[in-house]
């Protein structure tokens, strides 16, 4: 099975994948509400701390699992640890499964966004009206749903390609057009008239905002937005010929993203400074908040459609890595072919999705005291950051020297880093993810 897998066509292909699952929502729609809503520079400084110390060296780790053993998440424990290991590796496949259900939500809201900045509908309302349409639109009933639903056929549109026809040629198309597009709105917004205080809202940390629900969620945060914790590295991993040396795209798929992240929040907060519009304004800043400055910018039908196409792709491409998590599974546990697992994981998902939709104010469907989207998203925010720590365990003290070889191809690698990649996956990341995440629950 294992000969016959299929591989990335180039390191770069893989880069681009891999960094396209990393760029998503997580970065441009929910990184800037959440350090909005956490003081700023001290969530930015969190957010950062947090990529560097774990970040990196689980990345890795994952990609270690993957390409070692060219398996899925359940497949690849099982091969390399045995015993109850396999559980982690279902822990993520459901992870993945949640977030997608969720996710496609929100991608949708962003392809009505598009049409309503294309119509000019709103360019000509006051802020209350447009957090009225917003409130109206997701509140709707059947347009949201359907267009979560076109956004789940989409993606498994391109899972249907396969890895190199499919998600790593969308990826070489879309990742460039993305970086493309947000230098055009950072532009823009950097050079708004009032952008200074948002600026240094942004980068001058203020602390008296931090408590432990805030260090929880820079956290779930930085595990997010790095597509961490379920084993989608692990995947795409597994699609990489034994050659590739991977500590290096590691750094760059970190770096990308992170990138991304920050950019995002110089595109937004300075604007919402701009206009005296609210940073804490939660979940809407994006939606609401954003078609404000919208319609008071000048040629801002234009830069209203462009970003919301920056989201869509950036969903997109995200969106296919979670999907592929399951069908891979799929395809290498079950006799399903792709095309089955891409089609009935996409339908299911789907069906998950609905209720989230729903619960946006169409029918009040509540779990744990919460809408079903947010508790959904609040499971996951838990679930990755545990999903990692088991990884760090296994990976540091079940494989423990055994990484060192895998992650070096047997010494034919040069990775002068190795033994501070393993301290961390030892003591390093469990002690510390463990701490934060009791730390926020007591
Ligand atoms: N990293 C994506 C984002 O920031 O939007 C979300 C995500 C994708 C999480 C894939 C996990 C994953 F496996």
């Amino acid at each position: 099975m294992a000969a016959a897998r299929e591989h990335w066509g180039s390191r770069f292909g893989f880069i681009m994948a891999a960094a396209g699952s990393a760029v998503g929502l997580g970065n441009i729609w929910k990184f800037p509400y959440e350090t909005g809503a956490n003081g700023g520079g001290a969530f930015l400084l969190l957010y950062l701390l947090f990529i560097v110390i774990f970040g990196a060296s689980l990345i890795l780790a994952e990609m270690v699992l993957g390409r070692a053993s060219g398996r899925n998440p359940v497949g690849a424990f099982r091969l390399l640890g045995g015993g109850a290991w396999p559980g982690v590796g279902y822990l993520g496949v459901f992870t993945g499964f949640v977030i997608l259900s969720f996710y496609i939500v929100i991608a949708g809201w962003t392809v009505a966004y598009m049409g309503f900045m294309l119509d000019g509908s709103l360019m000509s309302s006051t802020p209350e009206e447009i957090g009225a349409q917003f409130g109206g639109f997701i509140s709707g009933g059947v347009t949201p749903v359907v267009l979560a639903g076109l956004f789940m056929a989409a993606t498994v549109a391109v899972v249907l390609g396969g890895i190199g026809k499919g998600i790593e040629r969308a990826s070489k198309l879309l990742m460039p057009v993305l970086f493309l597009l947000l230098l055009v709105l950072i532009a823009r917004a950097v050079s708004l008239p009032g952008a200074g205080e948002g600026i240094r809202f942004f980068l001058v940390p203020d602390w008296s905002k931090v408590t432990g629900a805030t260090v929880t969620s820079a956290i779930g945060q930085a595990f997010f937005s790095l597509s961490l914790g379920m084993g989608a590295l692990i995947t795409y991993g597994s699609y990489l010929p034994k050659s590739t040396p991977m500590p290096g795209s590691a750094a760059i798929i970190v770096g990308l993203d992170t990138m991304v992240a920050v950019l995002a929040g110089f595109m937004i907060l300075p604007a919402v400074f701009a206009y005296s519009l609210d940073p804490a304004a939660g979940p809407g800043l994006t939606f609401v908040t954003l078609p404000v400055v919208f319609s008071q910018m000048p040629a801002g039908t234009v830069f209203g459609f462009v970003f919301f196409a920056l989201l869509f792709v950036a969903a997109l491409t995200s969106a296919v890595s979670l999907l592929e998590v399951v069908v891979t599974y799929l395809v290498d546990e079950t006799p399903l072919t792709r095309r089955q697992a891409a089609l009935g994981a996409g339908l299911v998902c789907f069906g998950l999705g609905v209720p989230s939709s729903l619960s946006q104010g169409a029918v009040d469907i509540q779990v744990f005291g919460m809408d079903f989207l947010s508790a959904a998203a609040a499971l996951t925010d838990l679930l990755l950051p545990i999903g990692g720590l088991l990884t760090a365990l296994f990976v540091g003290w079940k494989l423990g020297p055994k990484a060192l070889a895998l992650v070096t191809d047997e010494g034919r690698q040069a990775f002068p880093l190795a033994h501070v990649w393993l301290f961390i996956l030892r003591f390093v990341a469990p002690i510390g993810i463990a701490y934060v995440l009791i730390s926020g629950l007591i």
